[in-house]
């Protein structure tokens, strides 16, 4: 019979723009004791996570509760729960996961309109109310902080004008989410969805979402209730209704109501983790939270460009929290991240789609935004480009980014 290993992942240091490393007091929480889903420790502990989700999305939004999946499962519960089929939805792309939104909206049956930005920037806010005004949309679907280019989308005119126009606005705050703010309410934005594996630093696996009462007037009307749990004969018209049973948010939310209708079975160490993950957030405080992932990256590029790395995008909507820099002519970009793995223990990550081959990414996020990680991977990245023949600046990088972190300890 084959043996298997003990398992025993690596300890490394993740400088992606997700997943992040996660601190061990997440991974504890995650080891404690399984609960059942209606014992009211447990369901206290979602009413805390909800409390706590409304806090970090900026919202006194009824709902905020998590969807048991990877990120792209929240995003398909409420783009699946809020588009009906035949309905006209807008979406600017500005990179890979812009395509992500397109996708979803045509497999909810929608009539969708594109708008294209090329990678590397973000719209002017005016072009996306100019296509609004002739597209006239029943929803409009955005990326705030894109990971594939390291930009970040501005929203609030986007929210004012959708608001005026009656478009529900959804928002991937995937990337952004406890990393920057996100600011539901103040920006508009009707149904935001957030990712556990980046700023939070929890595993991947579930993806907090918080919706508003206009979106949730619109979810109700198409909520079916499961056959062997109806208590109504009463449900929706035969092509109206969410085509998703795990995704239908009328019914995600009654589970998550008082009511505590049953759906899925809860991932119980999964939410041990984002109510650690999210007591640890308030904790640190938000605005502190903001200016630790401001100053990391503050350094970061202070380390890069002294090396004499030119960075990717347009600077004016650089992305906090993803710095994405150009892979030296003639250097094998593979190789050096290789490298940096194998013997540094240092992961970065390469790119999507016309950027392949041509930049590195590299995250800032959560509990990887720490001073020792980005002097660690600037001096391992030096020595990789010394290494692949390119010519740095060697020494300058890493005195940069000490030089960073001292003048603001004065
Ligand atoms: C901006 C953005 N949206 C959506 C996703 C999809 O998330 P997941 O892979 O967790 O489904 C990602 C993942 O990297 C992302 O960066």
């Amino acid at each position: 019979m084959k043996r298997y290993e003990d398992l025993s992942p690596s300890l490394r240091c993740i400088m992606t723009p997700g997943p992040v490393e996660v601190d061990p007091r997440v991974l504890r929480a995650m080891s404690f004791p399984v609960l059942g889903q209606f014992d009211p420790e447990f369901t206290s502990i979602m009413n805390e996570t909800m409390e706590m989700l409304r806090e970090l999305f900026a919202t006194r939004n009824a709902w905020a509760y998590p969807i048991d999946g990877t990120s792209r499962a929240g995003i398909e519960a409420v783009m699946v729960s809020l588009i009906l089929p035949g309905e006209r939805v807008l979406i600017p792309i500005f990179g890979r996961f812009g395509h992500l939104l397109h996708e979803i909206a045509e497999r909810c049956g929608a009539e969708v309109f594109v708008l294209e930005k090329p990678w590397g920037s973000v719209f002017e806010p005016e072009e996306v109310i100019a296509a609004m005004e002739t597209f006239k949309p029943n929803v409009v679907a955005m990326v705030h902080g894109e990971t594939s280019t390291g930009r970040v989308q501005p929203l609030g005119e986007i929210g004012r004008a959708c608001r005026r126009m009656d478009a529900l606005f959804i928002v991937d705050a995937v990337a952004t989410l406890g990393g920057i703010p996100v600011e539901t309410d103040a920006w508009m934005l009707d149904a935001v969805v957030g990712g556990t594996q980046k700023c939070l630093s929890v595993p991947s696996g579930m993806a907090p979402i918080t919706y508003n009462d206009r979106a949730e007037a619109k979810l109700m009307t198409r909520k079916r209730v499961e056959r062997g749990i109806r208590t109504s004969d009463v449900q929706p018209g035969d092509l109206s209704f969410v085509r998703s049973n795990y995704f239908d948010l009328g019914m995600l939310q009654d589970y998550w109501s008082p009511q505590r209708l049953n759906h899925h079975t809860e991932m119980t160490s999964m939410l041990y983790a984002l109510r650690e993950g999210l007591r640890l957030t308030l904790e640190e405080g938000l605005d502190a939270r903001f200016a630790r992932h401001i100053l990391h990256e503050k350094a970061l590029v202070a380390g890069l460009t002294a090396m004499g790395l030119e960075l990717y995008g347009e600077p004016s909507c650089k992305l906090t929290v993803v710095t994405c820099v150009l892979i030296p002519e003639g250097i094998d970009g593979e190789s050096v991240r290789t490298l940096l793995l194998e013997r540094f223990g240092i992961e970065i990550a390469s790119s999507f789609g016309p950027l392949k081959g041509k930049i590195w990414r590299i995250g800032t996020m959560g509990f990887s935004c720490r001073t020792n990680n980005v002097l660690r991977l600037l001096g391992a990245l030096e020595a990789a480009l010394l290494r692949h023949g390119f010519e740095v600046f060697y020494g300058l990088g890493v005195q940069a980014a000490l030089d960073v972190y001292e003048e603001n300890v004065r």
